[in-house]
């Protein structure tokens, strides 16, 4: 075992990674942690922009945005992070601009801005070009300019180094904490892809930054390393995940496939079409039609193929036309998803429309932090010297629904805010020690794995996962198939505890590495569905068949999830949070039951209305 002892360690070098890496390397010694060489991050596969009321093409200003988001997030958005991320917008694109990234000009030299879902003029009159881009390679250009600076800067990385576990001085999940004591985050332990060794990472500030959990699902645009790391750890610690019901299906997916195909294609004016040919938008958001917000399009999307307008042979998805765009428009605005559809389903989108339909793209939810990035572990108490950002962290921005583009501003706003938090808190905090052993249960779970004689096997586990999720939890739900969804996923559980790997070696093993990353997985899936059986309306990406209506009245909050510990008897502990809900896990496992909780949601200036569009 090797130990390092850096005062900032950030895990993950994605976007929100490395701009929180920028901002705490010129003021604290600071580590990234990253799984994947940093370039080959998630950041790098988002298209369509970034935006910012930069008002270079139209007239337009941050209240507006923040409106927007409030409102796209169908009211359970946090308005006061909302109204920083809007406003910090413009210089969060000025920064990247100085920092050498090459968005997309104006005739007159200023960046371009592109209309994107759900992004307005006035408070809805009509779609609003505020989306700043590099053709459909932003997030590309997004990380590769982050890296660079990085570089510049001297910022150490470990790559493909997996972090397997958070150390904190109090374990939520074995317990309360004694009323006024503070809970305190000192370390992570790694284990190093190259060597199978393992390292520990003693720290005054850790910042989480590792990406969204899509892998849950089967047809998803998430890479194969998106399976919740950051956010298993911290449920495993006692820490509440919040919001985590609500994960947003992008409407274009390539049919059957589930590649990101951007919605910039309809902010260039592409247009969606049922087997009738018909712009069904209009029927749907008769004023922005085409450039709606996700979940909106989505559902959409696949009520024309239930009630029979779908296309193709199985009637199962719908057209994206960009045939009445001009090739060189399509060349120099889409480039690389229009190389997609050619590659992949073999379609020339210059004169065929292109197979789509909503894939799993992005998780609302997360580990909650406030606007200064600190990780809550309740309602309202922070843990001190750990906080997180980007699509790992629930802060709230996106609410149950996040528009397009407010991603990747997600991750550099908040990626900042979290860098510099922590290294100030850095420099004022002192080393605290580390269990004996802070590496025990680690090593114990990796020597089970690989000692197994003959077990269960991770692909086939993974598999019925993603199946189940597809089938069950997907854009429209119902009770009936979220409880066949946790059934399925808590039988899962307790096959993984059974799981072997052939590769019993040390060096590059991926096979161990892919056993634990399903772990991860199953324990995000079972709270993401107990939190969608327990929120019973529909808002934003979660749209509950048995309840399609909103309820403000019931549940206008968050909902906090959390693991404790079971009572004596083997029956939910307690009543958590002062909510009288929760949702026992006790007939399944022998340690640990699933509990809920709430968060009020924080409304400044905005009170909740009906969405229109
Ligand atoms: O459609 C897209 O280009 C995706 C953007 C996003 O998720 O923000």
């Amino acid at each position: 075992m090797q130990t390092h002892q850096y005062d900032v360690v950030i895990v993950g070098a994605g976007g929100a990674g490395m701009r929180a890496a920028l901002e705490a390397s010129g003021r604290a010694r600071t580590a990234v942690i990253s799984k994947l060489y940093p370039t080959r991050s998630h950041t790098g596969a988002a298209q369509g922009g970034m935006c910012a009321a930069l008002a270079n093409v139209e007239e337009d200003n941050w209240e507006w945005h923040t409106f927007d988001t409030v409102k796209g997030g169908d009211y359970l958005v946090d308005q006061d992070a909302a109204e920083v991320m809007a406003k910090e917008a413009i210089d969060a694109v000025l920064d990247l601009e100085h920092m050498g990234l090459p968005f997309n000009r104006t005739p007159e030299g200023r960046i371009d801005q592109r209309r994107f879902g759900g992004h307005t003029r006035n408070h809805g009159e009509a779609a609003v070009r505020r989306a700043c881009y590099a053709a459909d390679r932003t997030g590309h250009m997004i990380l590769q300019t982050l890296y660079q600076n990085c570089v510049k800067q001297n910022v150490e990385f470990y790559n493909e180094f997996y972090v397997l576990d958070l150390i904190v001085d109090h374990d939520l999940s074995a317990g309360h904490v004694p009323e006024g004591e503070e809970v305190n985050a000192t370390g992570v332990v790694a284990y190093d892809l190259a060597t199978g060794e393992i390292h520990v990472f003693q720290a005054k500030s850790i910042v989480f930054a590792t990406g969204g959990a899509g892998k849950i699902f089967k047809t998803t645009s998430n890479a194969h390393t998106l399976t919740g790391d950051g956010m298993a750890l911290a449920l495993r610690r006692g820490f509440p995940l919040e919001d985590m019901e609500f994960f947003q299906f992008h409407p274009t997916g390539l049919a059957g496939l589930g590649i990101l195909l951007s919605e910039a294609a309809r902010g260039e004016g592409a247009i969606l079409r049922n087997s009738e040919g018909e712009r069904f938008m209009e029927r749907y958001a008769p004023t922005i039609k085409d450039l709606a917000p996700r979940d909106i399009v989505a559902r959409s999307m696949a009520n024309e193929v239930r009630e029979g307008r779908g296309c193709g042979p199985n009637k199962d998805y719908v057209l994206l036309d960009l045939t009445h765009l001009e090739p060189a428009h399509i060349d120099a605005k889409l480039p690389d998803i229009t190389e997609f559809a050619r590659t992949y389903l073999g379609v020339e989108p210059y004169t065929e429309p292109v197979p789509v339909y909503p894939t799993a793209h992005y998780a609302m939810g997360g580990i909650p932090t406030n606007i200064q990035a600190e990780v809550l572990r309740n309602d309202q108490d922070v843990v001190k010297g750990l906080y997180a950002a980007g699509e790992c962290a629930c802060v709230s921005v996106h609410g149950s629904n996040r528009l397009g583009t407010n991603s990747l501003l997600d991750i550099n706003v908040f990626g900042k805010r979290a860098g510099r938090a922590a290294a100030e808190y850095a420099l004022t905090a002192e080393f605290r020690e580390l269990p004996e052993d802070p590496t025990a249960s680690v090593v114990a779970e990796l020597e089970n794995m690989r000692s197994r004689p003959d077990g269960e096997r991770v692909a086939d586990l993974r598999k019925a996962l993603q199946e189940t999720m597809d089938r069950n939890a997907q854009v429209f739900r119902t009770a009936e198939s979220l409880t066949e969804a946790l059934d399925d996923v808590r039988a899962l559980q307790k096959r993984y505890r059974n799981v072997s790997v052939q590769d019993k070696g040390r060096m590059f093993n991926t096979d161990l590495l892919e056993a634990l990353e399903l772990g991860f997985l199953l324990d995000i899936a079972e709270v993401t569905v107990v939190a969608a059986i327990n929120r019973k309306e529909s808002r934003g990406g979660h749209f509950r068949e048995d309840f399609p209506k909103r309820d403000d009245v019931n549940y206008m909050k968050h909902t906090m999830i959390y693991r404790r510990p079971l009572a004596q008897d083997g029956e939910a502990a307690e009543v958590f949070d002062g909510s009288d809900e929760y949702f026992s896990h006790a007939e399944e496992f022998d340690d640990y039951q699933v509990v809920l909780g709430s968060k009020p949601v924080t409304v400044t200036r905005y009170q909740p209305m009906e969405r229109k569009y």
